[in-house]
């Protein structure tokens, strides 16, 4: 069997036009469904809903919040508690066996039809669930539940096809070899973030599509998305057990999980610190000689992404990029710009005419509440949302409070705060006098920007500043016109991005377009996006044969 052809998943553009007024009423109906009910979300163990109130059940729930309104609670998230987790490893081996044994195309049909309901069926119940739960707007939600959640699953199917048809060669007459894919002996531990969906479909979809079998723990801030996509998967056709759905407590599961002998892989996406905490855990564990295997250790973490203005940029173009870089989803991208380097002879300029259109696009844009907007049916646009929690939010205001008060630091613009009724945190940009400053070099993750000014003649300066000041090494861009100035960045700054963009803001990459990662403390680089991450999920089996 051939693979259907297959193309990145086209947004919709939700605009104010009269095309656009079936999506506006459908997407208002998910929104309402979801905002007059608060859902109570099981654990799901080998295809069996478990719930708190379960007769006996010694579990507890959280409440899954609106972050734009967080008086309300959307949905009460069952906890697992250890017999659940025991259940779930159980149930992951006890399903492992068939499912691997199946058919690649059967295993990818599960993927392909799910990307397909998603698509159609459940998209505005899916926009909807991330609006709501994690705080998008409808452009954002459409970019990340529906395109890049569907690329991933249908990408990756093309990748593993292309994986799997890459054989040894035979050498001499009377020998075959032939290579098994096959997938790991034990489970695939994915512990997915709240900012994107798509990365939660993608942590569990690329080692379950291998073969694999999956203990999902989701974040609690997304849990409802990230519930409704496991229903999804279920309708498409996702046996019993291959993945299974264990909201609870971070670091009790974690715990819980690692001791197991049969722990294979850790695929991660969320904090730099917790992934560290999480890979000694491990190797602590490899050497006690827990386990058969050596875990694959596969994380993506966070950045503290840089935009580097040459004075031969094209201006209107870096300002534009650089708010949607920054700001776009309050800046709560593992990828969003979240350092501007300026040269002094276009600074004024540039921060006046970014300032200026950041001020008309972010007051144009009420109101900031999408969920009481959706009961009024209002517009459901909002440029700038709440950010994700109370945590969140104390850590964001705090660093702003720390800026008001430090004579290195100057507030341009925003720097305000109010969680009344949700968590909304002012965009804000912070002028920096040191390129060493701790504000230069600490991810904030949220709609924090900080500025640096650079003499134009010290351009080469400037890119080894960001290099040494980096950490990180997940995203960052050049804007120039100047061929010489490209050249040197992108040598200069080699490692200081694993995505490098030119003239574009350095968030928003594509599946299989720009595979998706950074080195250093970002990550382990495997490229979420591309053929290369499935490789992790694989143990080759090599077989020589003489006839
Ligand atoms: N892929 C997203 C981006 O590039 C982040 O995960 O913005």
């Amino acid at each position: 069997k051939v693979p259907p052809t297959i193309n990145n998943e086209s947004t919709k553009t939700f605009s104010q036009t009269p095309e656009s007024a079936k999506d506006w009423d459908l997407l208002r109906a998910s929104l309402l469904k979801f905002n007059n009910a608060a859902l109570e979300i099981p654990l799901v163990i080998n295809g069996r809903r478990v719930y708190a109130n379960d007769e006996g059940s010694n579990r507890t729930t959280i409440q899954h919040l609106n972050p734009s309104n967080h008086k309300q609670v959307l949905a009460n998230v069952t906890q697992a508690n250890g017999k659940d987790i025991q259940d779930a490893i159980e149930a992951s081996k006890l399903a492992k066996k068939q499912w691997y044994s199946l058919p690649f195309y059967d295993r990818a049909a599960v993927f392909l039809k799910a990307a397909d309901l998603i698509s159609t069926k459940y998209r505005y119940d899916m926009l909807a669930a991330c609006m709501l739960g994690q705080g998008k707007n409808v452009y954002q939600a459409e970019i990340d539940c529906i395109a890049e959640l569907c690329d991933f699953f249908r990408f990756n199917v093309k990748y593993a096809s292309e994986l799997y048809a890459q054989q040894p060669t035979n050498g001499t007459k009377g020998i075959w070899n032939t290579v098994e894919y096959r997938p790991l002996e034990g489970f695939v531990y994915a512990v997915s973030p709240f900012n994107f969906t798509a990365i939660a479909a993608n942590l569990v979809g690329a080692p379950a599509l291998m073969g694999n079998t999956v203990l999902w723990k989701p974040s609690q801030y997304a849990a409802l998305s990230n519930y409704l996509l496991y229903t999804v998967l279920e309708e498409a056709g996702l046996p019993d057990g291959v993945i299974n759905f264990i909201p609870g407590e971070p670091e009790f599961i974690t715990n819980e999980l690692i001791k197991n002998p049969n722990f294979n892989a850790l695929h991660y996406t969320g904090s730099t610190q917790v992934f560290k905490s999480l890979y000694s855990k491990i190797q602590n564990k490899l050497v006690d000689g827990t386990y058969r295997d050596y875990p694959r250790i596969v994380g993506e973490t966070g950045g503290k992404n840089f935009h580097l203005v040459h004075n031969t940029a094209n201006l209107p173009n870096a300002i534009f990029n650089t708010i949607r870089g920054a700001f776009e989803y309050q800046g709560q991208k593992c990828s969003a710009t979240s350092r501007l380097y300026l040269p002094q002879s276009k600074s004024t300029e540039f921060l006046n005419d970014l300032i200026g259109t950041l001020s008309e696009t972010d007051s144009k844009f009420a109101p900031k509440n999408i969920a009481a907007s959706a009961i009024s049916g209002g517009d459901l646009h909002g440029f700038t949302g709440p950010v994700i929690h109370e945590a969140s939010f104390k850590k964001l205001a705090g660093i702003i409070d720390e800026a008001t008060k430090d004579p290195e630091l100057e507030i341009i613009y925003g720097g305000t705060y109010d969680k009344k009724d949700g968590y909304f945190i002012h965009p804000t940009i912070i002028k920096c006098k040191d390129p060493n400053h701790k504000f230069m070099k600490t991810e904030f993750f949220g709609p924090i920007l900080t500025v640096y000014e650079y003499p134009d003649e010290k351009f080469v300066d400037i890119c080894k500043t960001i290099d040494e000041t980096g950490n990180y090494g997940l995203t960052g861009a050049i804007f120039a016109r100047d061929r010489n100035a490209i050249q040197l960045a992108s040598d200069l700054l080699r490692y200081s991005a694993g995505n490098f963009y030119i003239n574009d803001k350095c968030t928003a990459a594509v599946v299989a377009q720009q595979w998706f990662g950074g080195a250093r403390m970002s990550g382990t680089n495997d490229k979420a996006g591309s053929g290369n991450i499935l490789s992790r999920f694989v143990s080759m089996r090599n077989t020589k044969e003489n006839f």
